[in-house]
């Protein structure tokens, strides 16, 4: 077999975000890109030779053909092996459990998470370290360097590798192994969760509607929810992986995921709703005529930890990205454990996660986890539910109506301006972080500014700093607004604004955000002037 050598030049706007390297589909298959950044990611990582990596992604258009370049490129740079899911498919947390269980060297994750596939829309790489998260940014600093200073590339010539079978065999010395994309993460939730309670649950005749969104789940919620937990079949909706997704965007959030919202907010409506995102890393929870906000969904599994068999004994701690309501800071509070804020990306969570200083963490952004990988987990966090509903035998409405009688309400929402001109967005954040230190004292509408300034964190476990997390504004009265511009969008900017009010008083803990939450969003627009920079009157999501 001949292994190649091909000269190449630095492709600029090669810089891994909040989640890898995230694009056009077509720029990904223009001339020589997808080739440079694997190679710029070996070469960031001191070189593949003698590693053992993962392999898998979300089963997008361009997952297979991109799959077997990263074959042909492992061997030629001299890798052992690859563990690659059967067909290219792994959800991003069996992909952090498989780097994990095999104590491999990393893994190749081909996703571009919730954002739509096909070749007019979006793929994805990212490279996940021994650890089975993320890597961090000393690493992606790394690859991107790689990316500015590549000359070749190296791979080998060789006839497509047929991944549609489980077993062995060879490429140019390295050897690849294919496996069952279910069966490690499917035993791992096993050792996790009850699974004869939630037996019990589905047999006493509990109903539930997953929506995989036509993205990676379905597989593993058909085998797990279905076969093995006795969920009545069809409980799995869109549960076959489409390369687009169905045509739609798989994102669980109830602008997405309105057909499930619809049947949940309906007469006949089933006792639990969930759905998860491209890769299977995000979910979304409901129980009938209630949506669960992913702040409070953290707080609630934070709350009812100990009704899990692999947390009985109590968690080390939680953490949550800084914009996350402060929910499960409350519920911290009362159970006496420490309660970390993070900048936004789950990368983040690693170093808290290994060092054992967390067990639960979660962001606003539908994403939730523990210390089983390093990755949030779509499927662990609809399991989780479903071990909570199976031990307290509440509806989710009441469940979620104690805790808020208990902790408070944190009434919050966030709403994304899309597309917007990046040269505005900037302009209205640069404004924004010069007045900071003017706001405090100032009243807009019903809301009095506390205290104002940019988050900036200092990693507890390697000391490093990350420095412009976003910008907040604290009100007198506990609540809060955030601004911060997305880091995984591929079109213009997206401005985040996140909102955010506590409530304690027992007679209106039972309010539609959107309402609660009037005069913080009127003040938010006010402070920041979004509509006059960026001459939008609404946000294009709210969730
Ligand atoms: C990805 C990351 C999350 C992050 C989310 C939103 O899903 O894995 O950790 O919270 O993107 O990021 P953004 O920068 O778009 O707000
Ligand atoms: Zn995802």
């Amino acid at each position: 077999m001949t292994s190649l050598t091909i000269k190449t030049q630095p492709i600029d706007g090669q810089k891994p975000g909040t989640s890898g390297l995230r694009k056009k589909t077509r720029i990904f298959q223009g001339s020589h890109y997808f080739e440079n950044f694997i190679q710029a990611i070996w070469n960031g990582i001191g070189g593949v030779s003698g590693k053992t990596l993962v392999l898998g992604g979300d089963g997008r258009y361009f997952n297979d053909r991109a799959a077997q370049v990263v074959l042909r490129m492992a061997a030629a740079g001299g890798a052992r092996k690859v563990i690659v899911g059967r067909n290219a498919l792994l959800s991003t947390p069996a992909a952090s459990h498989l780097i994990r269980l095999n104590k491999t060297d990393g893994g190749i994750i081909l996703s571009a998470s919730h954002n739509p596939g096909g070749p007019d829309e979006d793929f994805g790489v990212k490279f996940n370290t021994p650890n089975g998260g993320p890597a961090a940014e000393t690493v992606t600093t790394r690859i991107y360097e790689a990316t500015q200073s590549i000359s070749e590339y190296h791979i080998v010539e060789a006839q497509d590798i047929d991944l549609a079978h489980v077993g062995s065999s060879e490429l140019d010395g390295m050897q690849i192994e294919v496996v069952d994309p279910v069966a490690d993460y499917q035993a791992l939730m096993e050792t996790i969760f009850d699974f004869d309670k939630i037996r019990d649950l589905f047999a006493s005749g509990f109903r539930m509607r997953f929506d995989a969104m036509h993205a990676v789940t379905g597989p593993y919620a058909k085998a797990i929810i279905e076969n093995a937990l006795g969920g009545p079949e069809g409980t799995v909706v869109n549960g076959v992986p489409s390369p687009d997704f169905g045509g739609g965007h798989p994102d669980p959030n109830p602008i997405w995921a309105k057909d499930l919202v619809d049947r949940m907010m309906a007469q006949d409506a089933p006792d639990f709703g969930a759905a998860s995102d491209g890769d299977g890393d995000r979910n979304m929870v409901m129980g009938r005529g209630v949506y669960v906000t992913p702040s409070d969904s953290l707080a609630v599994l934070a709350a009812q930890a100990r009704l899990v068999p692999a947390y009985r004994g109590g968690l080390a701690g939680v953490a949550r990205s800084m914009p996350t309501s402060r929910a499960v800071d409350r519920v911290a509070e009362v159970l006496g454990i420490d309660c970390y804020e993070t900048p936004t990306g789950w990368k983040f969570f690693g170093n808290l996660l290994d060092a054992g200083k967390v067990t639960i963490c979660g962001e606003e952004s539908a994403g939730t986890g523990s210390d089983h990988v390093r990755e949030k987990d779509g499927l662990w966090a609809v399991l989780f539910w479903l071990n909570i509903l199976a031990e307290t035998k509440q509806p989710v409405a009441d469940l979620m109506r104690e805790h808020w009688r208990q902790f408070g309400r944190n009434y919050y929402s966030r709403h994304d301006y899309e597309a917007v001109d990046a040269g505005a967005a900037n302009a209205l954040m640069d404004d924004l972080r010069g007045r900071l230190s003017e706001l405090s004292g100032e009243t807009f509408g019903s809301c009095k500014v506390k205290s104002a300034d940019e988050f900036a964190y200092d990693d507890p476990v390697d000391g490093s700093r990350s420095t412009g997390q976003g910008l907040r504004i604290h009100l007198s009265g506990g609540g809060r607004i955030v601004y911060r511009l997305s880091g995984t969008g591929t079109e213009g900017a997206t401005l985040r604004v996140y909102l955010e009010d506590v409530v304690k008083d027992a007679s209106r803990l039972e309010r539609d955000p959107q309402d609660a939450l009037a005069g913080v969003i009127a003040a938010a627009d006010q402070i920041a002037g979004i509509a006059e920079r960026t001459g939008r009157t609404a946000p294009d999501v709210r969730t």
